[in-house]
């Protein structure tokens, strides 16, 4: 913190942000923030600082500051916290078109030697350090995308009237399946960790109508693959008098919506930072195309893959059906032994079901799930029994189709692997700030 700041007197410069610098040219202005390089050359040293908001150089010049302060270059090391006062110059050739010419320098903690240096590191060495990989040029643009879908997501979802509703994490019951539930001691019983707040958005929706949660969900995923978390973000909406096509129409619009938003307001830090190349990401309007699982499976055999009809695709078969398509293809109609239970078997062909995931193009694999849901109490109670469910912790649940039972459906967005398609990620590790995965519950 400045020194001024904390004795409560006003600063002598303004404290701005790097992101602000382009308001401040031909001002004295300070910044409080990190070294995140330095580097000399003759007479002149540069401090690059960051803030978070960005990277500014800081201009030291020998004979225009006291001893004190230019020998400061040599103690300051990377990561030290601190603050720099100086002038605000337009500079083409700095990064981010700005640099201060430093007038003053303060050093807050000078960092013990930082583990994370300009040279590669492995994978399993960033992870262990994912506190301070944080800090990257990389990392920060990657979780201010993230922060972006997020806010995309949610926008387009509360200005089409969906009611954010807000779903339980400990549960006393499964939504997909039993293998995947981490369990817990709740006081004399058993709690589960949420799979999907999808049970509690249907009761929502016969409240509400239009509705979505979006929080944190579990799976115990015993497999290594780079598209599994074992904690992960899902944003689920759920609509009341609402079939299959429109549960589609509704994720068309809305996928649509957030990739533009994105390349809207981080396009340029996409291609410069991650180098994503974003022209396949301007193809991605509605409509998108639907295909039969039926016909999946046709195109998944008659690449050679010995797949038969009834199994789940798998991610090489996602890749291989999305390259036949420029933007995010829905497969449709999977058959009902593939899927969960509560998912509404299509009336001219109960082999089906009424499901849809949407597969991302290159080779990014699904990134949601949904479709209708059964809405018969008898059937719906047949459904649980055939899946090993105990009826009783699904009475409320049974009730929904008691008591006004309508057509509804509604969807699962995973968060990390919507960023890791946009982002151009080949692991969703990157896209969550602290991820869970199979062998790593650290930092
Ligand atoms: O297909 P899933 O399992 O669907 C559901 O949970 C439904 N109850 C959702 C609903 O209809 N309300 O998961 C939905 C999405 C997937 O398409 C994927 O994007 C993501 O959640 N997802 C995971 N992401 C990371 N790690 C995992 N282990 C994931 N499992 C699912
Ligand atoms: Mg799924």
């Amino acid at each position: 913190m400045a020194e001024t700041g904390a004795k409560g007197v006003a600063p002598s410069v303004p404290v701005v942000r790097i992101a602000h610098l382009n308001e401040h040219v031909g001002q004295e202005v300070e910044i409080q923030g990190w070294l995140y390089n330095k580097r000399s050359s003759g007479k002149i040293r540069f401090l690059e600082v960051r803030d978070g908001t960005g990277i500014v150089q800081a201009v030291m010049v020998r004979s225009e500051l006291p001893p004190e302060v230019f020998d400061l270059y040599d103690t300051v090391t990377q990561e030290s916290s601190l603050t720099v006062q100086g002038w605000v110059r337009q500079e083409s050739r700095a990064p981010g078109g700005y640099e201060l010419g430093l007038t003053g320098l303060r050093l807050i903690q000078v960092a013990e030697p930082y583990p994370i240096t300009p040279k590669e590191h492995g994978i399993e060495f960033l992870m262990d350090h994912r506190h301070l990989w944080l800090r990257s040029r990389r990392q920060q643009v990657i979780m201010r995308v993230r922060s972006e879908v997020v806010k995309a997501f949610r926008d387009w979802l509360d200005e089409h009237e969906f009611v954010l509703i807000d779903a339980p994490i400990l549960t006393p019951n499964a939504v997909e399946g039993t293998t995947t539930l981490f369990e817990t001691n709740y006081f004399d019983t058993k709690a589960y960790l949420s799979q999907s707040g999808q049970l509690y958005m249907e009761a929502a929706a016969m409240a509400f109508g239009k509705v979505y949660c979006f929080g944190p969900t579990f799976r115990a995923e015993k497999s290594k693959t780079r598209r599994h978390l074992t904690e992960f973000w899902m944003l689920e909406p759920e609509m009341a008098f609402a079939d299959l096509d429109e549960d589609m129409r509704v994720q068309e619009e809305l996928i649509s919506y957030v990739v533009a938003r994105v390349l809207e307001r981080f396009g340029s830090l996409l291609r410069d930072v991650l180098e994503r190349d974003t022209i396949p990401l301007e193809n991605v309007k509605p409509p998108f195309p639907r295909l039969a699982y039926d016909d999946a499976i046709k195109m998944v055999q008659a690449a050679g893959e010995p797949l038969p009809w009834g199994e789940d695709l798998g991610a090489p078969h996602e890749t291989l059906i999305a390259e036949h398509f420029d933007r995010p293809v829905f497969v449709h109609r999977y058959p009902v032994q593939a899927k969960a239970f509560y998912m509404k078997p299509d009336p001219e062909r109960p082999e089906v079901a009424l499901c849809a995931d949407l597969l991302a193009p290159e080779g990014y694999g699904e990134i949601t799930g949904g479709g209708q849901r059964i809405d018969d109490l008898q059937l719906l109670e047949e459904r649980l029994q055939q899946n090993g469910l105990p009826k009783e912790t699904y009475k409320w649940y049974l009730d929904l189709r008691r008591y006004g039972t309508v057509p509804h459906s509604g969807f699962g967005v995973g968060i990390e692997r919507t960023v890791a398609w946009i982002c151009g990620l080949p692991h969703v590790r990157e896209t969550i700030p602290f991820p869970r995965l199979l062998n790593r519950l650290y930092p």
